[in-house]
């Protein structure tokens, strides 16, 4: 079957009800904007948490083969010597001659997208760490950089890890946190911003396990996806040719999305070899390397690392999410997130303001709270609050009315299907509950 025309618009819807109801704000609007950041609203913070929870629930949770870690950001020039990233982690900038804007050469096909010319200075390469001092004094002793991938905290602490723990490869070591770039062209919403936050695991395996690792992690990740609601469908894997690798990579698949521009990375899987152990045991003069002291067994591992971006992938959630129908002759917009993923699992709405229904629905409300992330919505006619809580992805509404005062049931509407069932209070956080995927 053919798949529907894409909405030309999609991006602009999305960009706008991220705005209006509370995802994704501009940041430093008020002073005209920084157009390289966003900030996350009430909605979104909400949101990107769950998109976190999910990664850290099916990376380190439910596995007994990979622990945490929350490393600094903020780190000295000794660790981005020796990872390559002070030489090779730059992209090719250009100035167009005619109107002076600065673009990535390998973005623009030779045609300035501000003004049409294919005039351009030679390409230089533009390293994109952000540089700062560190302590009061300035200098290059003070130099330090914010991080660009969390990678580096992993293979920094890769001993660390390994005595505390008492591991053995094949194990990894997660993290959640901020990176910065200084991107010569941040676009496209929050797919490419200056400062974004990052979901990244190295896996440390036995140099001839590398391959068998590298496949089942580029599968388990894409699985990851299918399984919040990305159609599997909107989502391919593009091997790099040995010709395009990282510095420090052997092989890279990234799993695309099917973004409003075309596919593009949404996650990049890569061998790394033991590039960077060796790198930094070489740099620290510390061996950074498995021991087995009972067997004398001792080696580099090699480092598999699935690397996805919790701002990017939260926005491709929403893209794929975004659907506009029609329910009772009316359109709505829909938003057909995963329980898992939405901002709110249940909005409860008190049939009507009068003070009789207040109570019972404070009640409803504190049990689901106990559970779930509630919204409680008592404004406009019942219609218009679903509607509202559709364009927001909240899987269900439980409606108080006045019957609930005499039966101590409420009304369970479901966002996809718009179906209706009565479900007594006493029941309706386990009815709830059984409706979510683990
Ligand atoms: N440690 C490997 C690494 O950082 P990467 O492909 O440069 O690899 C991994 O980044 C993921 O981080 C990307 O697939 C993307 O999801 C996210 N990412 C990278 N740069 C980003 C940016 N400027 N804005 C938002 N997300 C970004």
């Amino acid at each position: 079957m053919d798949s529907p025309p894409r909405d030309p618009e999609l991006l602009d819807k999305v960009i706008n009800l991220a705005k209006r109801r509370g995802f994704v704000f501009p940041s430093a609007e008020i002073y005209g904007g920084f157009r390289s950041t966003y900030d996350y609203g009430p909605l979104g913070v909400n949101m990107l948490r769950n998109v976190r929870e999910a990664w850290w629930r099916s990376m380190v949770q439910r596995r007994d083969d990979v622990v945490g870690l929350d490393a600094a950001i903020l780190g000295p020039p000794a660790v981005w010597a020796a990872s390559g990233h002070l030489d090779t982690f730059t992209d090719p900038l250009v100035d167009c001659r005619q109107c002076k804007e600065r673009w990535r050469a390998d973005k623009i096909d030779g045609v300035c997208p501000n003004c049409g010319s294919t005039q351009f200075t030679e390409p230089r390469a533009f390293n994109l760490m952000f540089k700062t001092q560190a302590g009061p004094v300035e200098g290059e002793g003070a130099t330090a950089y914010l991080r660009p991938e969390t990678a580096q905290g992993m293979f920094t602490n890769f001993l660390n890890v390994l005595t505390a723990t008492r591991r053995r490869p094949p194990f990894g070591i997660a993290q959640i946190g901020k990176s910065f770039r200084n991107e010569i062209t941040p676009q496209n919403f929050v797919f490419r911003t200056r400062e974004f936050e990052q979901m990244e695991m190295e896996f440390f395996v036995a140099p001839g396990d590398a391959e068998t690792w590298y496949r089942y992690w580029i599968e388990e990740r894409f699985n990851w996806f299918v399984d919040l609601g990305i159609p599997a469908e909107s989502l391919r894997r593009h091997e790099h040719a040995a010709a395009d690798l990282s510095h420090y990579s052997r092989g890279t698949t990234d799993i695309e999305f099917e973004f409003p521009w075309g596919f593009d990375e949404l996650e990049g899987v890569a061998n790394r070899g033991d590039y960077d152990l060796i790198q930094h045991s070489e740099a620290s003069g510390v061996r950074l390397e498995y021991y087995d002291t009972a067997s004398g067994e001792r080696y580099v591992p090699y480092v598999i690392e699935p690397a996805v971006g919790s701002t990017r992938a939260m926005m491709a959630f929403l893209l794929a999410a975004y659907h506009e129908d029609v329910v009772e002759g009316e359109s709505r917009t829909v938003l057909r997130l995963d329980p898992r993923l939405a901002p709110y699992q249940v909005a409860v709405l008190p049939l009507s303001k009068k003070p009789e229904l207040d109570g019972l629905a404070r009640e409803v409300a504190s049990r689901l709270r106990e559970r779930f992330v509630v919204d409680v919505d008592v404004t406009q006619s019942i219609g218009r609050r679903y509607r509202r809580q559709d364009e927001i992805g909240t899987p269900w509404c439980v409606t108080v009315d006045f019957e609930s005062l005499q039966d101590r049931a409420v009304t369970v509407r479901d966002r996809d299907t718009t179906a209706q069932v009565r479900v007594p209070i006493d029941e309706v956080v386990a009815e709830l509950a059984g409706r979510v995927a683990s």
